[in-house]
Parts: C-alpha cells; structure tokens; sequence
C-alpha cells in the first residue's frame, strides 16, 4: 500500500554536509514507490539476463503507448532504450554529425548540446532566444542556417530557461527544417513539467516533422530516477538502420530489471493513480518556482524570470562583476550553497559574452521550499557584500 505520492530521498554523493545542493538537476524526490516495487519485483522473478540491445519489447511498447497522447502512432521498433538522456544524445551526434558540419543549438539550452559536436569534427552555431523570456525570433534561426547545417536542436521545454515552445514558434522551426532539409533533435525531458495552463506541443506531431526528428523521452526526471538510468530515443524511420550500424559496438541498454521497472512507469501514465502521482510532482515544481524566481528577481543586482516549464531558475548576476566561475566558487565556500553554472548551458564556449547565457548561473529547484528560501537568504547574504 503506496501511503505517500511525493517522498523525499537525497543521498547525493557530491554534496558536503551542510551545504545546500541547486547543481544538477537531480531531484529530492525519491523514485514513486510502485517504480521501486515494480523494480524489486522484477530482480525477484529473474529479469536479471541480457536485454536485446535496443529494449525490451514491452518497454517499447510502452513508450510508443505514452508518446501517442501527442497523436502519433509510432511503431515501438522506432524506439530505442538507452541508460539516460546523455547516451540517446551521443548516439545522434556519431550517428548523424559529419566533419565540418554545423549544429544550430538555441542559446541558451542543455550544455551537452554545445559539447559533443566539436568532439566529431562539427561546429556549434548558437541562436539566440530572446532575453524577454527567452522565445524564439525564427528570423535568428534563419539567418544562421548555411550550407553546411546539418541538424536543429531544440529542448522543449527547455533546460535552463524553462521556455516551452508554442505551437506559432514550433511551427516557424519546422517550416525552416523542411525548407532546408534539416533534421531536428526535440529533447522532451521535461514534457511533463509544464505550468500556469501552458501545453507541450511535440514539433513531431507537426505536419512533414515526424519523418525528421529524433526524440529523447524522458525517464530520468519525469519518474526521478536519475541514478537509475533509462531514458529512450525515437528515431525516425528513415535513420534507424543507419543509427543501429553506427551504435551496435555502444551497450547503451540499462539494466533488464531497470527496464521493467521503466514499463511500469510509462504504463501507470495512463492510469488515474500515475496521473496524480506526476500532478503532485508537477505542483511542487509550481510552488517552487513561484517563490524561488520572484525572491531572487527582488534581490537587488539579480532579475530572473520565472520560467514556464521544468524546473530550473535562471537568475541573471552580470551587475556584480564577478565571473560566473568564481561567483559560484565563492557562493559555496562562503554560504554554503551550490548552484550550476548558467554559462555552460548555453554558447559562451562558443561567442563568449555575445552569449545570452552569459552571467547566468543556474538553481535547479532540486530542495523543498524551505530550502529554497534558506539558500535564497544566503545568496541575497554574498550578493549584499558583492555591492558594498
Ligand atoms: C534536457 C536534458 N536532456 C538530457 C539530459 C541528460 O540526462 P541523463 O541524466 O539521463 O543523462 C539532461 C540532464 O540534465 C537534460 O536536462
């Protein structure tokens, strides 16, 4: 019997005692309990032998089930279950990234997006989202396609800023896709974590996108079960031989047991219990993110926005002077809170401070209010002195 539908569990292996913890987004929640069971249940009766390399077939089946509430049927041989988000990126970029060819990468968004691609030989082209609350002019997007563009990628909504794309703006980027013969990377980890009445629209289910965008469904955030590592990857039709060729050698998959578990967690989205487990996650999100943001933005030298989906703050600290790096360094040392760096999500690898994410750091909203408000005290604390 599930008494609780949000537990808290945090036992991160980074964290200094004392020190409150807003780095990565790994959140305090514990895994759903009828995840675990389901997990338990499944070392017990044996599932603990080699999966097939690309999943096993009723997880499959049940992320094409989830994904359908969008309005497209996908065939569950498209999908591919990896160990995380990271491993279902990699696999893209070495599957699709030439040398010489350009990524247009929103900036600013998920950091690996900026990382990988000059490891292969490609570049990034970084195109801006608009410092009022970061939404995409397409004209930006347009201007910056060449010929040498291979690939868009959009995370939606979007991690740091929390955009979550209209249908107008996903539109617009569909248009520019097709007209350019470009494929699309639509990262929706955080689908499920949208707020004040706004949808997620997948740019999949827009009219000529599902034949070219890859999709990462999440896994590791929606159900926190971010050490467990199971994510997975729609493919497009067309690709999926030329991604199995170029991945074969990789092992990606998670554990067998872990894959059941995952079944579990996609097939309970359909039922009422696992609607309302996400919906009280959703709505702690929601309290977060509403006194987080507001506090930071009244902190004099601070203006955050208060984003629309996932669960990150984005808090601008550029007045102080200080680099992010050693703003962070010393907001730990000195307070004891750890927060991400702004920066790294986003171009400033690239074009440095003609990136909209420079001067940012990044909380992730990983505490419980009371937390927040403990480290929102003690950032107002450094910021103070950062002033005098
Ligand atoms: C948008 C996005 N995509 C992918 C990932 C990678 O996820 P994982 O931890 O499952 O590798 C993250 C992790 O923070 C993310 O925020």
């Amino acid at each position: 019997m599930v008494l609780l539908l949000i537990e808290r569990s945090y036992k991160h292996y980074s964290v200094k005692p004392g020190t409150i913890y807003l780095r990565g987004g790994d959140p305090n929640f514990a895994t759903p309990a009828h995840i675990r069971d389901a997990a338990i249940k499944a070392i017990i009766e044996g599932y603990t032998h080699y999966a097939p390399s690309e999943g096993i077939p009723e997880l499959r089946e049940a992320i094409a089930s989830y994904y359908s509430k969008y309005g497209i049927n996908y065939d569950p041989d498209q999908i591919m279950v990896t160990a995380g988000g990271s491993p279902a990126l990699h696999i893209i970029n070495v599957s699709m990234l030439e040398p010489g060819d350009e990524v247009l990468v929103f900036d600013p968004s998920f950091s690996r997006y900026f990382g990988e691609p000059p490891t292969l030989g490609a570049s990034v082209v970084p195109v801006p989202l608009s410092k009022q609350g970061y939404h995409l002019d397409p004209e930006d997007l347009k201007e910056r396609v060449s010929d040498k563009s291979k690939m868009i990628v959009l995370c939606n909504p979007n991690n740091p800023t929390g955009t979550v794309y209209s249908k107008d703006e996903l539109k617009a980027i569909a248009d520019i896709a097709i007209d350019n013969d470009l494929v699309v990377i639509s990262d929706e980890f955080y689908n499920e974590f949208v707020y004040d009445g706004k949808e997620h629209t997948a740019i999949s289910s827009l009219e000529g996108m599902r034949e070219r965008t890859f999709v990462l469904v999440g896994g590791t955030k929606m159900f926190n079960f971010t050490g467990w590592r199971l994510a997975s990857l729609i493919i497009p039709q067309g690709y999926y031989e030329k991604v199995q060729k170029k991945t074969r050698f990789i092992g990606v998959r998670p554990a067998t047991f872990v894959q059941r578990a995952g079944t579990e967690a996609f097939n309970a989205m359909s039922t009422k219990y696992g609607k309302k487990v996400m919906k009280a996650h959703r709505e702690e999100y929601d309290r977060r993110r509403q006194f987080f943001c507001k506090r930071m933005d009244e902190i004099e030298g601070i203006t955050c926005h208060t984003f629309e989906g996932a669960f990150y703050a984005y808090p601008d600290v550029s007045s102080f002077g200080v680099p992010v790096p050693k703003f962070i360094d010393e907001l730990e040392s000195k307070e004891g809170v750890l927060v991400g760096s702004g920066e790294g999500h986003g171009g400033v690898s690239v074009i440095g401070n003609k990136s909209m994410a420079y001067g940012h750091i990044r909380p992730a909203l990983v505490q419980d209010v009371d937390v927040l408000e403990d480290a929102a005290n003690r950032i107002e604390r450094f910021t103070k002195k950062l002033i005098k």
